[in-house]
């Protein structure tokens, strides 16, 4: 039986309360000091960013020298609205630190190059099983033997990613998954495949502690906790849409005012990307353990519909809701 508390943030590990840290500033105790975020999209720019904010020294890698733009400019107005709140009245000192987080970050389209003196690797590249495989082997070539090397996937076995690893780089691989958005959200799910080491565990977490966030070890079984009772409920309300129960607008009014979401599902479908909420439902519905053929996870016309046309949410300026007027809904 495990106490309720309010009052501090508590992990599986020894049940250890975080320890309240000084904002900011980089932790002792984490041995990991350079990181390397393979993929410069919404999530791997926030990573980035965040492992920037609290000292340590990153490169940001992406195939694409568009997306690492795209990412660079993500960071900036994102520390933007941190900068201004934790320096209110001072805007020179606000937009020195902005600097000074983005000097932090290098990036590059060159894996072997940004991986070469890495502590640890957090993928998050596009969902995809074959991809994601394929990276981790170059990844476990090129990077250090010591290396922790991550996947912040959100729904894909890390045991099936990291399955053609050698036994050592297989003790350190494990899932680190992060929230949307990065810089906001406090929690990381600690992945703990069965091959990963418990040193891999504990660096892992000494390094999320580090950053400021709380961590959350669990089994690698289909979208560890968050995922896997957020995604039933995302496609639960698709469902509804389609059997025309009500508007969009309705039900995301009636979730965040009848349940006290901050946002209601479908302006989190457009958040978290139609082709990722795609990618994952299709995965799990084919071959998702324990999950195969679950009719919570079958194919919905409505989201097929939306992501050929092209129509993946905020990322690309429509999903469900029409985001070139306005940014935000
Ligand atoms: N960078 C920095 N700060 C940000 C930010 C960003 N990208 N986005 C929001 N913020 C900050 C704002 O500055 C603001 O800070 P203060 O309260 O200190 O002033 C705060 O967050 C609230 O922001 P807003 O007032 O603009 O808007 P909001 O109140 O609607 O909050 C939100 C925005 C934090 C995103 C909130 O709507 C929310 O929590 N939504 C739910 C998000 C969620 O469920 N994420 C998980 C998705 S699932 C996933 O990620 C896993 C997966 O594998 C798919
Ligand atoms: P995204 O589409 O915004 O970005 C993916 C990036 O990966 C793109 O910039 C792409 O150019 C790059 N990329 C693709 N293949 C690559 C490769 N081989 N090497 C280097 N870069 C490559 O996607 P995202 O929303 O940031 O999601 C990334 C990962 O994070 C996925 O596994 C997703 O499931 C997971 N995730 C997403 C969310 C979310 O809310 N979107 C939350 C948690 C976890």
């Amino acid at each position: 039986m495990y106490k309720y508390t309010t009052s501090s943030f508590t992990t599986r590990l020894g049940m250890r309360p975080i320890v309240a840290r000084a904002l900011y500033s980089s932790s002792a105790s984490s041995p990991i000091k350079r990181v390397a975020v393979v993929g410069g999209g919404q999530m791997g720019a926030g990573i980035a960013q965040v492992s920037a904010t609290f000292e340590h020294g990153v490169t940001l890698i992406d195939v694409n020298a568009e997306a690492l733009e795209r990412g660079q400019k993500y960071m900036a107005k994102s520390l933007a609205r941190v900068a201004k709140k934790k320096f209110p009245a001072e805007p020179n000192v606000a937009s020195d630190w902005v600097e000074a987080v983005l000097g932090r970050v290098r990036p590059t389209t060159s894996l072997s190059e940004g991986v070469r003196s890495a502590d640890l690797v957090v993928e998050a590249v596009v969902e995809n099983i074959g991809v994601k495989q394929k990276l981790f082997g170059d990844i476990a070539q090129a990077a250090p033997g010591h290396c922790l090397l991550a996947s912040n996937t959100s729904s894909l076995p890390i045991g099936r990613i990291a399955e053609h690893l050698d036994a050592e780089a297989k003790a350190r691989t494990l899932g680190l998954h992060f929230f949307n958005p990065v810089p906001q959200m406090k929690l990381v799910e600690v992945v703990r495949a069965e091959h990963t080491g418990a040193q891999a565990i504990e660096s892992a977490v000494a390094f999320v502690e580090s950053i400021g966030k709380a961590p959350a070890v669990c089994k690698d079984t289909p979208g560890f906790i968050v995922n896997r009772l957020l995604l039933p409920y995302m496609m639960e309300a698709i469902r509804l849409l389609e059997r025309g129960a009500a508007e969009a607008r309705d039900i995301d009014t009636a979730m965040k005012l009848g349940a006290g979401y901050p946002m209601g599902p479908f302006e989190l479908c457009d958040y978290v990307g139609l082709d990722t909420l795609k990618f994952i439902t299709d995965g799990w519905f084919k071959e998702g353990d324990g999950l195969r053929g679950d009719k919570a996870f079958a194919a919905s016309p409505k989201l097929d519909e939306l992501v050929a046309a092209g129509h993946l949410g905020v990322k690309s300026g429509r999903g469900f809701y029409d985001y070139s007027a306005s940014k935000k809904k």
